[in-house]
């Protein structure tokens, strides 16, 4: 950690060397110790202060960024700050391009280090001109001394992370590091970090946290690119594949809800006394998650705290705007509810009476799923699980080729959205692993033991 024992010639020195602090009361008795990087508190408030620095310097290194140059960035707002900071020391004009959905917070304090800041809609396909990226792509094109920081496609933002968040991490925990936790948005910052402590021990398990909507995890399992949907949390999880994203530094992917993510944050809060956002808070779920889950005194978690909770004053820590989001936990559990807070959320996937017994092992396969419902016109008429398919083909390979509808068992109960967990919990015995959720009569979601476990556990 950085001891301030001389004076810097300006504030863009003390970017890194951030400590790493314990994380006391949230492991909630984990037996294995849970340590946090605390990044936002680097001078731009952000993680992100590492890599623009490291991008600007590039830029001028290369000759691509004159003196009086513009900086141009699609940002969701950190990487904007930590522009916009070194800028100002530099003497550069920023233009950042930012969407709609993100805090107001985040587009004045890029307006306070004399940023002009451009809100685009977030409504919009990737491809289509007023996705904030494309049009800072645009600006950056038309405008001369203008370089675009391009933190999804330059390689400069994972080797920012490579060279010190990954050895500072190394160095602090004197190598002792057993589980790194990181979440990506560009990726950077994982990919980086986790490629150095690799290197250093390639034991070093990565583990990665998504938020559900984010099409990252999915991406990670099948490298199929499928449409995401849309979350709440902002600066990490992607409805595209940046090139600063390398997934084979990553062990595993875990996804969590916006609810979990921003109940986790107020907790690091009042709990831990470190202010933080949103996305920190999915962070640290997944991070004490894997403490329990090891329960080993000897193992070592590290896992990354992305920025100040100020700048979600409006959002994570406003109760009114927490409640019209209904991301406050309900005083009645109910069906529609474990659906909606569901690790794997994603439209119910079913199979018909008439597919081929090999095409429900593929999609039990692809969308790593134990049973499936089957539906006729989206009315139940059947349930097949992965063991009795997977039984009945060991018997005789030639059923891969037989109908569904000639081995499936009974459809799984259904119950209505409204239910509560009592009734919920009735229905899921040893013969049905399963229930269907049904709103206005028509099949919704799917729960199983797992989701109730999942919501009973702490
Ligand atoms: C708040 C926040 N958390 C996490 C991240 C993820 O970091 P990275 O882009 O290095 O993957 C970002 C990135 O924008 C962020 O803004």
């Amino acid at each position: 950690m950085r001891i301030h024992r001389t004076p810097y010639d300006n504030v863009l020195q003390t970017v890194g060397q951030t400590p790493l602090i314990r994380l006391n009361r949230v492991t909630d008795g984990a037996r294995t110790p849970v340590y946090a990087k605390a990044e936002m508190l680097n001078p731009g408030g952000s993680v992100k202060d590492r890599i623009g620095l490291a991008i600007i310097e590039a830029a001028e290194e290369s000759g691509a960024l004159q003196p009086g140059g513009t900086i141009v960035e699609g940002t969701s707002g950190n990487t904007g700050v930590a522009l916009a900071v070194a800028a100002a020391v530099k003497g550069y004009h920023c233009i950042f391009t930012i969407p709609d959905k993100m805090s107001i917070e985040k587009v004045r304090l890029l307006k306070a280090f004399g940023a002009e800041v451009i809100v685009t809609p977030s409504a919009v396909p990737p491809d289509h001109p007023d996705y904030y990226n494309n049009l800072a792509k645009r600006i950056a094109e038309e405008r001369s001394n203008a370089i675009l920081a391009d933190q999804f496609y330059n390689p400069v933002n994972t080797e920012a992370h490579y060279a010190t968040t990954g050895p500072e991490i190394w160095e602090q925990t004197e190598g002792r590091i057993t589980h790194f936790v990181a979440s990506p948005g560009t990726g950077g910052t994982i990919s980086g970090a986790a490629r150095y402590l690799k290197e250093q021990n390639p034991e070093v398990r990565v583990i990665a946290g998504d938020p559900i909507g984010s099409i990252f995890t999915t991406y990670h399992r099948t490298q199929n690119v499928e449409p995401g949907s849309p979350y709440m949390v902002e600066g990490i999880g992607n409805d595209k594949i940046p090139s600063t994203l390398h997934f084979d530094q990553i062990d595993e992917f875990r996804q969590v809800c916006d609810r979990d993510a921003f109940h986790m944050a107020r907790r690091v809060t009042r709990e831990e006394g470190l202010f933080v956002g949103g996305s920190t808070g999915l962070i640290v779920k997944v991070a004490v998650d894997v403490a329990q889950e090891e329960d080993d005194p000897e193992a070592c978690v590290v896992c990354i705290l992305c920025d100040t909770g100020e700048r979600y004053l409006s959002k994570v820590y406003n109760d009114e705007w927490m409640a019209e989001n209904r991301m406050f936990r309900p005083e009645r559990v109910t069906a529609a509810y474990l659906i909606e807070s569901k690790a794997d959320a994603g439209p119910l996937v079913s199979v018909g009476p008439g597919a081929s017994v090999r095409e429900a092992l593929d999609l039990i396969e692809e969308h790593n799923v134990s049973q499936l419902p089957v539906l006729e016109e989206g009315r139940p008429v059947g349930s097949v699980t992965e063991s009795a398919l997977l039984g009945a083909v060991m018997e005789d390979p030639a059923r891969l080729a037989n109908e569904v509808r000639e081995v499936a068992d009974e459809p799984f109960p259904v119950v209505d959205a409204d239910a509560e967990l009592s009734e919920i919990t009735s229905r899921l015995t040893r013969q049905n692993p399963a229930i269907l959720v049904a709103e206005n009569g028509s099949v919704c979601g799917i729960l199983t033991r797992y989701d109730v476990i999942h919501h009973l556990m702490p």
